[in-house]
C-alpha cells in the first residue's frame, strides 16, 4: 500500500492548520460581521462559541482523521456506510465556499496593484471605487483566475512541499504585518470610540440572527465543520498530541481576528465612518487608513494586502484540498488530475459569483445572487450542520476508548479534560448547534 502522505514538521502542521483557519475569515468577513451584528456582544458570543464549541469539534476532528488516515468522506465511512452523506456534505461545501472565496481572494489581490497605482491619492473616492471595481465584469473575474491559479499550483505540488511550505513562510509575515496595522491604528487621534465599540459589549440588541451570525463565523473562521481538519488530522503524525495542537491553532485564529479587528474599528471611528458598510469594509477603511498616512501610504496598503492574499491563500488551498483529497482517497485520481477538475469546476463557480456583484446582479437563487448564495449557504447553514453531525458522529459512532486511545496517544499523552471533553461532543454541542440554527433561521424568516 502507498505510504500516506504527511507533514514535513510539527511546526509545519500548525503553520498549514492555523494558516487554513487563519484567512479572510479574519481578516475580511470577522471586522464587517462584528460591526453589522453590534460590535462587542457578537464578538463575545463568538468567542464562548469558538472555546466551548468550535475547540471541542476541532479536537474531534484532528482525533478522526489521524485515527481514520482518511479524508472526510472515507473517515465517516470507514466506521458506517450511512454516514457517507456527512462527508458528503463537507465536500460540497468546499465547492460551495470555493464559490466565492476566490473572488475576494482576487480583490485582495487587485488591491494590492491598485495600492501603488494611484487609488489612495483620493481618499474620499476610495469607496466608488471599490464599488466601481467589484461590478466591473472583467477585471475581478481576471484577478479571481490568477488567484485561483495559485491554488492549483500549490496544492498540486501536494501536501509538505506545497501546502507546508507557502503556509510557513507567509503566516509569520502575516502576523508582524498586523501588529504594525493594529498600532497605528490604535494611536489615531479617536480611536478609543472604535475600542470601545468592540470591547464594550451591549446585549440589547442580540437576536436568534446574531447568535447563527457568531456561530457561522465561528466555525468558518476555524475550518469546522466540513472536514477540512478531519482531512488535515489524517496527515498528522501519530506523536502529536491534538488537543495542545487545536488549543494553538484555534488561539492563533481567534488572535487574528481580534488583532483585525482592533486594527479596523479604531481607525474606522478616527476617520468618522460607519461599522456597517458590510463586506467592503476592509476594502475601503483600510485603504483610507493608508491614504492618510501621505508618501509611505501606498506601499503599506500594498504590504497589507500581499499579507491578506497570503492568509487567503493558505485557507483556499486547505478548501480546494478537502475535494481534493476525496478524489484521490475515494475515487482513486492521481493528485494532479483530481486537483485541474476540482479547480476547473470552482472556476466556474467564481465566474458566477463574480459576476452576480455586476452585470449578472438581477440572477438570483432563494432571492440573493450566486456570491451571497454561496456564502450563506455554508456559512450560516452547511458548516453548522456539519459541526452538529461530526459532534454526533464523534459521541455516538465513534467508540469512547478510540477517541480516548487517539487524544492521549494510547495513554501516553494526558487529556485531563476528557471526559469534559466527551460530554460536550456527545450531548451539549449537538443540541447547542440545534437550537442556534433554528434561532437564527426562524429569524432570519421573520
Ligand atoms: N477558515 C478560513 C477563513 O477564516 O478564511 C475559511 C475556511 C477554510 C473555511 C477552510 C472552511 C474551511 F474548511
Amino acid at each position: 500500500m502507498k505510504q500516506r502522505e504527511n507533514w514535513g514538521s510539527r511546526i509545519g502542521f500548525i503553520m498549514a492548520a492555523a494558516g487554513s483557519a487563519v484567512g479572510l475569515g479574519n481578516i475580511w468577513r470577522f471586522p464587517y460581521m462584528a460591526g453589522d451584528n453590534g460590535g462587542g456582544a457578537f464578538i463575545l458570543i463568538y468567542l464562548g462559541f469558538v472555546f466551548v464549541i468550535g475547540l471541542s469539534v476541532m479536537i474531534a476532528e484532528f482525533a478522526i482523521g489521524r485515527r481514520t488516515g482518511l479524508a472526510a468522506v472515507g473517515a465517516y465511512k470507514s466506521y458506517s456506510d450511512r454516514w457517507t452523506f456527512a462527508g458528503v456534505i463537507g465536500v460540497l461545501s468546499a465547492f460551495f465556499i470555493m464559490g466565492f472565496y476566490p473572488v475576494v481572494g482576487g480583490w485582495s489581490l487587485a488591491y494590492v496593484f491598485k495600492s501603488l497605482t494611484g487609488l489612495m491619492s483620493d481618499a474620499g473616492a476610495i469607496g466608488d471605487a471599490f464599488g466601481g471595481f467589484i461590478g466591473n465584469p472583467v477585471e475581478p473575474l481576471g484577478w479571481m483566475l490568477v488567484f485561483l491559479v495559485f491554488n492549483i499550483l500549490i496544492v498540486a505540488k501536494g501536501i509538505a512541499g506545497g501546502i507546508e511550505k507557502a503556509a510557513r513562510i507567509l503566516m509569520p509575515t502575516l502576523l508582524v504585518l498586523l501588529a504594525f496595522l493594529t498600532l497605528r491604528s490604535v494611536t489615531l487621534p479617536g480611536a478609543s470610540a472604535g475600542l470601545e465599540f468592540i470591547f464594550k459589549p451591549d446585549f440589547s440588541e442580540v437576536s436568534g440572527q446574531t447568535l447563527l451570525a457568531a456561530l457561522g463565523q465561528a466555525f468558518f473562521s476555524l475550518s469546522l465543520g466540513m472536514g477540512c481538519m478531519i482531512t488535515y488530522g489524517s496527515y498528522l503524525s501519530k506523536k502529536e498530541t491534538l488537543p495542545n495542537n487545536a488549543l494553538i491553532v484555534t488561539a492563533l485564529d481567534v488572535g487574528v481576528a481580534i488583532l483585525a479587528g482592533v486594527a479596523i474599528f479604531p481607525a474606522l471611528f478616527s476617520f468618522g465612518m460607519e461599522p456597517t458598510a458590510g463586506p467592503g469594509l476592509v476594502f475601503v477603511v483600510v485603504p483610507i487608513i493608508f491614504a492618510e498616512m501621505g508618501a509611505i501610504g501606498p506601499l503599506f496598503g500594498a504590504v497589507f494586502f500581499i499579507a491578506l492574499t497570503v492568509a487567503a491563500l493558505t485557507s483556499s488551498v486547505s478548501l480546494l484540498e478537502v475535494v481534493v483529497a476525496y478524489l484521490i482517497d475515494q475515487r482513486g485520481m492521481e493528485r494532479k488530475k483530481s486537483v485541474y477538475s476540482a479547480g476547473g469546476i470552482m472556476i466556474v463557480t467564481g465566474i458566477l459569483s463574480s459576476l452576480s456583484l455586476g452585470v449578472m446582479s438581477g440572477v438570483t437563487i432563494f432571492g440573493v445572487g450566486f456570491f451571497d448564495f454561496f456564502d450563506i449557504l455554508t456559512d450560516k447553514i452547511f458548516l453548522a450542520i456539519g459541526g452538529m453531525l461530526l459532534a454526533i458522529f464523534a459521541g455516538w459512532v465513534v467508540k469512547k476508548e478510540d477517541l480516548y486511545d487517539e487524544l492521549t496517544n494510547s495513554g501516553e499523552k494526558e487529556f485531563g479534560l476528557f471526559n469534559i471533553w466527551y460530554n460536550l461532543i456527545k450531548y451539549v454541542i449537538p443540541i447547542a448547534v440545534a437550537v442556534v440554527a433554528v434561532m437564527g433561521i426562524t429569524d432570519i424568516e421573520q
